[in-house]
């Protein structure tokens, strides 16, 4: 469920006309809702109330500092993977103590950076980022908490690009040789073994995987206590899927994806953590964009928005989904046609989605791409010089920018040429 509904025929952001937005900010811009965050948060503090938990929200999914400082204050955690997510955590007011830094390739400077400001706790994912942890640590004196981030070599059934617990993929330690890194881990200084991490994918649809890798979490639970390590917390990774279109079945729902937990870990008396991203802000947000042209072409028409691949690029990257609908309500019955929606970057992969059923619109109709609150501005470039697009927080009837669109002499200023030419 989400706060993006008609009121009198006109799509509105809670009780904000989107056609407001359009004309103060101008499109495209990406336009969040503050009670679609809040309520989807709640619903996993409300899946995991059974226990002591918290809830990191992945922070790559939108980095908005408006919207991690909205999170934050109502509890969140952050799940982190670079020093600029850090800092970004860390500007928006939550607490060392509530982020978590997870990523394969954590360097010596962001390490140094995450034990001076605080941190939760370190996944892991590979022997040498132990080594180079515990020589950091002890290096500052300090002790660095850890849980090792495994790979269950589970098929999370997603898309081959975000799926991140098969043996093949880049991510964690194969399970196989977790007792031996954590044996290792308890030898070395400068690191206190807190827990065990896992996440193995992104936009799951089904439960099973999880079953699947929570079984297996907690045998390794149980196998790692008895190595006499102090197993506390439990991290099950994020990836539960949202639906990308009110048409089809949709995913399973917070509530149960906890109960998978409980039945899976429940028993073993570990604090419980989580990092969902894109349930919490993929459909806390949506594309606003106005249509350029309407091109006739040959055996089809092409709707030429003024958003981009640049601005959105799920569909070019993994030929994903939105669902792309009128501003102005289509009165009941009216004809819809198939047009090719596109955007001006200068490449045939710049196309949102073929053939979408849509009334006549014309040349500065708005149109918004729905569901694109997570992995939407934060992938955004500026490619084809195209100025990184902006972001709007509504609230209510209020809304604030909370990030304004760059001036071309802004995005050209960051240039410089150097003094021989
Ligand atoms: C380690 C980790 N945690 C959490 C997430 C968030 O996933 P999602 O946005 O699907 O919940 C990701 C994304 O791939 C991730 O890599």
């Amino acid at each position: 469920m989400d706060h993006f509904n008609y009121v009198d025929g006109v799509l509105h952001a809670e009780d904000v006309p989107l056609t407001r937005i359009a004309a103060e900010v101008g499109t495209p811009v990406y336009v969040y809702s503050t009670a679609t965050l809040t309520r989807h948060f709640q619903q996993f503090q409300q899946a995991l109330a059974w226990t002591d938990h918290l809830v990191c929200f992945a922070v790559k999914s939108n980095s908005n500092l408006a919207v991690l400082k909205l999170l934050g204050n109502l509890g969140a955690g952050m799940d982190i993977v670079s020093a600029g997510e850090y800092a970004r955590a860390k500007a928006a007011g939550v607490p060392g103590d509530r982020i978590v830094f997870s990523g394969v390739g954590k360097t010596e400077p962001e390490m140094r950076m995450a034990l001076e400001g605080g941190i939760r706790q370190f996944n892991v994912e590979s022997e040498p980022e132990l080594e180079l942890l515990s020589r950091v640590a002890s290096s500052m004196g300090v002790s660095a908490p850890i849980a090792v981030r495994v790979n269950p070599d589970v098929d999370a059934k997603t898309h081959e690009k975000i799926a991140t617990g098969k043996s093949e993929n880049k991510f964690g330690i194969p399970i196989a040789r977790a007792r031996d890194v954590y044996a290792r881990a308890a030898s070395l200084p400068g690191i206190e073994v807190v827990g065990i991490d896992m996440h193995i994918g992104s936009q799951l649809t089904d439960l099973e995987p999880y079953r699947q890798a929570y079984a297996k979490m907690a045998e390794l639970t149980r196998a790692l206590r008895a190595d006499g390590h102090d197993i506390r917390r439990l991290d099950m990774g994020g990836g539960l899927g949202i639906p990308y279109t009110r048409d089809n079945n949709a995913p399973p729902l917070p509530i149960e994806y906890g109960q998978v937990i409980r039945d899976a870990v429940g028993d073993l008396g570990c604090e419980i953590e989580i990092e969902p991203g894109r349930n919490i802000s993929g459909n806390a947000g949506i594309l606003l964009s106005s249509v350029i042209y309407l091109k006739e072409g040959e055996g089809r028409d092409f709707l030429i928005l003024d958003a981009a691949m640049n601005d959105l690029i799920r569909p070019a990257m993994y030929s994903a989904h939105h669902d792309i609908v009128p501003v102005a309500e289509a009165a009941p019955g009216v004809a819809v046609a198939p047009y090719d929606v596109v955007g001006p970057v200068c490449e045939t992969g710049d196309t949102f989605e073929k053939g979408v059923q849509l009334p006549g619109l014309s040349a500065g109709d708005l149109v918004a791409l729905r569901s694109a609150g997570a992995y939407g501005a934060v992938m955004a470039s500026e490619y084809n010089s195209r100025p990184l697009v902006p972001e709007v927080l509504v609230n209510g009837d209020q809304f604030a920018v909370i990030r304004p669109r760059p001036t071309l002499e802004e995005m050209l200023g960051r240039d410089t040429i150097p003094e021989w030419l």
